[in-house]
């Protein structure tokens, strides 16, 4: 196994435009990064990745850029940034940028010129095909935010690709010239002494050939077959990996969209040199069947536990994954798998002990330290998010679902759930900003707030510092061999892990009522490493377990 600073290392996501807002325009930006970097030290967290800062018209919030190389000024400028990543690397931690390279935004001066004629130079840094024998688009292919994912030009009667919306038109990466373009944006971030990417959508970057019809198979089946896992991405990515990440103490984290457990070698087994981890959807997407909006299914614990072990069956010694229960495209991880209600406290704290003792980078979304919860938003007037928006509009256009159905599907699972505001303080706003924020703060901040949860031992936050911090100083967290006690057990999850003649356990009660398991093992002995409940009962080899309790034992 090969060791390196990045396997041990917990990344912190940050989405700048909900973290803090330094100078009250009710916009996030890096100064109010800068302004928390001790909260993030004491929180022992190591690697910082920052959801896009670059030029962008933000029709997707930043994932549609339009200059690679300049901070949107929102966010402040290339000094609030240089002091930034010297504050950060002071404090021992490292910073990773979010490298958006299958699309750039419709007002880069890339495509801005590509319209111009079909000769321009950059006509060819994009997709574009005539429209198909009835005039409409070339092709089948959706937009994963809805709609065709062709968009027609009057100008020159072509149609150009856009698997977002139609504002983040799709790279062609066929032509060396934009492959170069994004490895000289990365090397300048580089050179400036940045540690990493988070690569957003990366195996999508290699189309298909002649631009085939997707088959009737349902989304995730069409995104692995033909919008994913393109013919040349492998070429691409070790072009990519050859060129540029290999040449500095860096790192790239892929976002495993369309990859599933059979393919992910592909990216990651050490001896290709492409990635060096990837986060999969598997986890993230447990409630979901098919896409986003579409029939939920209620979360399964088993089914959870299969998709852990078959990713760490598959990727064994051979290559190293990144674990992650939510992000700026999901709705709040305690509202989605643990209680939001009753049980906050416990389950928030019982979630953690999950991730952060599965092999892999841990990897946790800004917030989830707190124990933020969904948002119920009241009216489309509020929702934020242009996924939600397109989803709403083309479902109520078409008829397919009342308005209060859309908006109640787009509270369950919408994005807006995670980019509302960090909830600081229970000042006005939560202490995010003094004006009226860009997305507004959940009423709960009242009571759920980082300056509460400082003042109180027994608070969210101080159990993610601790449970941190003990990470740091056992190997067997992250690096443990795992072994399922009672794995068809749908309300607990028990598992030992055992590393070079240590031994730990890990019991997590999944449910809202207390649970008694038969452990058959002499635990009564052990260390208690972490417990998120002030007591532990085991007596003559019975674990009693309270409601979405979760405890690490560490055998004497
Ligand atoms: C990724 C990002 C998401 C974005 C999309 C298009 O999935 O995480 O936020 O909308 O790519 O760039
Ligand atoms: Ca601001």
């Amino acid at each position: 196994m090969e060791l390196s600073w990045f396997k041990k290392g917990t990344i912190y996501q940050i989405y700048p435009r909900s973290f803090n807002d330094s100078n009250n325009d009710g916009i996030g930006d890096l100064r109010g990064i800068i302004d928390k970097l001790e909260y993030l030290e004491r929180l022992h967290v190591d690697i910082l990745w920052l959801s896009p800062i670059f030029s962008s018209p933000n029709d997707d919030n930043g994932y549609d850029i339009s200059d690679y190389c300049a901070i949107m000024p929102e966010f402040g400028t290339m000094e609030d940034f240089d002091e930034l990543l010297e504050k950060t690397h002071d404090k021992g931690m490292r910073l990773i940028l979010d490298l958006v390279a299958n699309h750039c935004s419709d007002e880069h001066i890339w495509f801005e010129e590509a319209k111009k004629s079909k000769d321009n130079p950059y006509r060819d840094y994009f997709h574009w095909r005539s429209p198909s024998a009835d005039g409409g688009p070339p092709n089948n292919w959706k937009s994963f935010f809805g709609g065709s994912a062709w968009e027609y030009d009057e100008a020159s009667g072509e149609y150009y690709l856009h698997l977002f919306t139609r504002k983040q038109p799709d790279l062609n990466w066929e032509n060396p010239k934009v492959r170069e373009e994004i490895y000289d944006a990365m090397r300048f971030w580089l050179d400036k002494g940045v540690d990493g990417f988070r690569m957003d959508v990366i195996p999508l970057i290699s189309k298909r050939k002649g631009y085939p019809d997707a088959p009737d198979v349902g989304f995730r089946k069409i995104l692995e077959d033909v919008y994913a896992n393109g013919p040349r991405l492998h070429e691409y990515l070790r072009e990519m990996n050859d060129k540029v990440i290999s040449h500095y103490d860096a790192f790239s984290l892929a976002e495993g969209v369309g990859i599933n457990h059979t393919n992910a070698g592909l990216y990651i087994d050490y001896d290709r040199k492409e990635l060096d981890m990837l986060y999969h959807f598997d986890i993230l997407e447990c409630t979901i069947v098919n896409g986003k909006f579409e029939e939920p299914s209620p979360f399964d614990l088993v089914k959870m536990k299969h998709i852990y072990k078959k990713w760490r069956d598959a990727v064994h010694e051979k290559g190293w994954l990144a674990n992650a229960m939510g992000n700026h495209d999901f709705a709040r991880m305690v509202s989605r798998f643990g209680d939001d209600t009753t049980y906050w406290l416990a389950s928030a704290k019982m979630l953690l002990m999950m991730q952060a003792t599965q092999n892999g980078t841990l990897n946790i979304y800004q917030g989830d330290e707190i124990g933020m919860t969904n948002l119920i938003l009241g009216a489309i007037e509020d929702v934020r998010d242009v996924q939600s928006l397109n989803f709403y509009k083309e479902n109520i256009e078409t008829k397919r679902y009342s308005e209060a159905l859309a908006l109640t599907m787009i509270n369950a699972e919408g994005r807006d759930n995670a980019r509302t505001p960090i909830q600081w303080s229970d000042e006005k706003h939560g202490g995010f900003s003094n004006s009226d924020p860009w997305l507004q703060v959940n009423p709960n901040y009242t009571k759920i707030n980082v300056k509460h949860q400082e003042d109180d031992p027994d608070s969210i936050l101080n159990f993610y510092r601790a449970l941190l911090k003990v990470r740091k100083q056992y190997d067997i967290f992250v690096y443990g061999t795992i072994e399922e006690l009672a794995f068809e057990n749908p309300d607990l999850y028990i598992y030992k892990k055992t590393l070079e003649g240590e031994t730990i356990v890990v019991i997590l009660n999944f449910r809202e009522v207390s649970i008694d398991f038969e452990l058959g093992e002499p635990f009564d002995q052990a260390d208690v490493i972490l417990n998120n409940y002030k007591t532990m009962h085991i007596e003559e080899g019975v674990i009693h377990l309270q409601p979405y309790q979760g405890i690490i034992l560490k055998r004497q």
